[in-house]
């Protein structure tokens, strides 16, 4: 008998003694973790195990399980809110449910039903409740995270898997806060190509963009700008997607960022900022190939508005200036105001989203546990 993945088997294992909670100040981002975690697992033979909250603790896996060595892992990333009426809210969960599953196909592991996960994943962040930081910018980080757990060195699709759910209380990413960041536009290293895996939300992307993050930190650079092809088209921001607002040839205002063409990962803050943008209908916005020698004549032009990346841990990150092939390119931040780190569009994308993350704003995003 194959057994689906069903939230009302869930059991729940509680802890003899509960951790103590962490002042927000001393939190670093994902450094701590709560007192549960949520454990499914899978073979090939009986489908999905009964899904179990038990206490946070380590995993015994046998060395030779294929996690260690193929990179069969893949994970998602998703907040959980307080907002000043003490409830408990998420942000388009659906949303990651349907990358992690679309995330796994890719390396072959295996399928399961995303609303099912969704509330067994909804009764653990229940039980975490006390962990929710209330200050605004912090929240509690979600990470589903799946793996080949076989034990085999045959490089084959694994028989064996564990789905496991852990939180952790989060602050800003940046210790520096909403800050903006200088990047290195890097073209000795490729993040992803055509018919690769940029798309999916796996571990195997993640390690080698580090080397070259260390090198660009070295540098003086908080982040790379990935490149790809002849024209150095733009990609991604460190692990974020990359929006430029410019004054385009035609003398339009043009919100830009690169189109999911399979190397681009397709981030929830992506979407909603694209959505936010058109309900806005202030200014053109574009899914398309944007070059660095297109962004460089912008500049060049002083029709260069503003640069962000965006993603779930930081939501929207200004950028303040690019060093790309020799050059120190200066990206406008906030033009009626000097000491601002972030300029008037940039600032607006993440108030909005902040607003309807935190149920200020009441959005049909924001979804209430
Ligand atoms: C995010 O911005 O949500 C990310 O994917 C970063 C994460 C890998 C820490």
């Amino acid at each position: 008998m194959i057994y689906v993945l069903q939230h009302k088997k869930l059991r729940v294992q509680r802890p003899q003694h509960l951790k103590s909670l962490i002042p927000s100040k001393d939190l670093v981002f994902g450094r701590q973790f709560t007192d549960h975690m949520l454990n499914i697992q899978w073979s090939a033979e009986n489908g999905w195990s009964d899904p179990l909250i038990q206490p946070y603790g380590k995993i015994s896996l046998d060395p030779s399980a294929m996690v260690f060595h193929y990179s069969f892992e893949c994970f998602e990333g998703l907040k959980a809110y307080k907002d000043k009426n003490g409830k408990i809210r998420l942000f388009r969960p659906d949303m990651n449910m349907k990358r992690f599953k679309k995330s796994a196909a890719r390396i072959s592991l295996p399928d399961f039903n995303g609303e099912e996960l969704l509330e067994c994943i909804k009764e653990l962040i229940r039980l975490e409740e006390r962990w929710i930081p209330v200050e605004r910018g912090y929240s509690l980080y979600i990470r589903p995270t799946l793996i080949g757990t076989q034990e085999s060195l045959g490089v084959n699709s694994t028989g064996r898997a564990l789905l496991f759910v852990i939180c952790s209380p989060v602050g800003p990413y940046y210790k520096t806060g909403f800050s903006a960041v200088r990047l290195l536009a890097t073209t000795e290293y490729v993040r992803a190509w055509p018919g690769g895996t940029g798309d999916a939300k796996i571990g195997g992307n993640y390690a080698p963009c580090v080397k070259p993050q260390i090198d660009a930190s070295k540098k003086g650079y908080h982040q790379n700008l990935w490149l790809f092809g002849e024209n150095d088209e733009l990609t991604e921001v460190g692990t974020m997607n990359c929006f430029v607002l410019l004054k385009n040839e035609l003398g339009e205002t043009e919100l830009v960022t690169p189109p999911l063409d399979g190397s681009i990962l397709a981030g929830v803050t992506r979407d909603s900022i694209l959505s936010l943008a058109r309900s806005w209908n202030e200014f053109k916005v574009s899914e398309r190939k944007i070059t660095m020698p297109e962004v460089v004549k912008a500049a060049e032009d002083g029709r260069l508005i503003e640069m962000f990346g965006s993603g779930t841990a930081c939501i929207v990150s200004p950028i303040e200036g690019i060093y790309y092939r020799g050059q120190n390119l200066k990206v406008p931040l906030d033009p009626n105001d000097a000491s601002s780190q972030a300029g008037p569009v940039t600032r607006r994308f993440a108030d909005t989203l902040l607003g309807i993350q935190y149920g200020e704003i009441p959005h049909e995003w924001s979804i209430i546990l």
